[in-house]
């Protein structure tokens, strides 16, 4: 009782306002609920940036833009503003009433800016376009100028396609392959129907994160093909473009909602099934190189709920700075009857024994209890 009456959470043995409460309201430093939603987060010369979709309390377009929070211990956070608004000038890629979803920001250490890629979908043209949106800025909480949106490798083909591979998927037709599922069909995917059918203007760009190597290289990692394959595509040396050098990661596999990260010398990606704003059972996979092979595992989700994900859809694995180890998982309980009403789930990533991550449901955790030095 005495522990309660001093303000401590008798779930976790911390201050109660230090805690992470998974799927429940997310108040900002000045009491308003945090609109951040599909988001990542920065870090930053000792602080912590949170960019998310802000969304509007109905309706599925972006009426304000990305928004910007900022933290120093991951639990509370500073309103920062808009960090990319939507543009009031009509046929703008980014004008009022586009999709901006999963906005991701980097800092490239040789131009000293801000990078920002997102998802974007022009206004009017529901999900059709599956577009990349780049923006910049000198600071992290902005303003990012907008400098383009395109579909990703133009003209290019996957860095592990031979001639013959080329020449295979050029034949394709999707007027063959009217009826999807078949086995014809996942053939034909997977050989490169809907990837050769997108060679000419680049390949769709929907759901989507980016990830920083030690060595400075950036990737994009993004649902192509209609949903069906992630593409990792490596992104020049000031982040606002790509090298043409890319991979695809489990073609036709329906992953969605990529997240990355690096532990040791592994990659893991933990993605979604598809599903739209209905949360699904997560997939992951396993890599000693970004560019694979891509190993698939089960889900890392374990316990009451895990089928589902804890009702969740993941957005960003976030690096706990200067802890080993320390890893959160961060993921959106999507609301379509109010996106702006959806909840976070953050979840610290625990490793087995045999160094395989897991998510486990916590009520309620601290990060500075769960990471020694943190
Ligand atoms: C989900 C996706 C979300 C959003 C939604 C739209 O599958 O992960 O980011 O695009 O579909 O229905």
């Amino acid at each position: 009782m005495l522990w309660l009456a001093v303000g401590f959470c008798a779930l976790c043995g911390v201050r109660g306002q230090d805690c992470i409460e998974p799927g429940k309201v997310w108040h900002d430093a000045e009491g308003r609920v945090i609109n951040a939603h599909g988001g990542g987060v920065l870090w930053h010369e000792g602080r912590y940036y949170w960019y998310g979709e802000n969304r509007p309390a109905r309706g599925f377009t972006t009426e304000v833009g990305v928004g910007v929070y900022s933290s120093s211990d991951l639990v509370h956070w500073t309103d920062e503003g808009v960090a990319l608004a939507v543009s009031g000038r009509q046929g703008s890629p980014i004008e009022r009433g586009c999709i901006m979803e999963r906005p991701k920001v980097v800092y490239n250490a040789r131009t000293c800016k801000f990078v920002m890629l997102f998802h974007l979908e022009l206004k009017g043209q529901g999900y059709a376009a599956a577009r990349v949106g780049f923006a910049e800025a000198d600071s992290p909480v902005g303003p990012f100028r907008f400098i383009r949106s395109l579909r990703p490798n133009a003209g290019k083909w996957p860095s592990d396609f031979s001639r013959r591979d080329i020449r295979r998927a050029k034949r394709l037709k999707e007027s063959d392959y009217t009826e999807w599922w078949t086995p014809e069909w996942r053939k034909a995917v997977a050989d490169g129907l809907l990837l050769a059918r997108d060679v000419p203007g680049g390949q769709m760009s929907r759901d989507m994160t980016v990830f920083v190597d030690d060595d400075g290289k950036a990737y994009h990692i993004f649902s192509a093909e209609e949903n069906l394959t992630l593409n990792i595509a490596e992104l020049t040396d000031d982040y606002l473009d790509y090298t043409g050098r890319f991979v695809r990661v489990a073609p036709g596999g329906q992953n969605e909602a990529p997240t990355i990260f690096k532990r040791g010398g592994t990659y893991w990606m933990i993605t979604s099934g598809c599903t739209g704003w209905a949360p699904n059972e997560a997939r992951m996979f396993r890599a000693s190189s970004v560019w694979g092979p891509w190993e698939q595992l089960p889900s890392p989700f374990a316990g009451e709920g895990a089928e589902k994900s804890f009702h969740s859809q993941g957005t960003y694995v976030l690096k706990v700075e200067g802890v080993e180890d320390g890893f959160i998982f961060m993921a959106d309980r999507w609301n379509p009857e109010s996106l702006q009403d959806s909840r976070y789930v953050w979840l610290p990533i625990v490793f087995g024994a045999d160094g395989v991550p897991v998510l486990r449901w916590l009520d309620s955790w601290s990060p500075a209890g769960r990471f020694s030095g943190f």
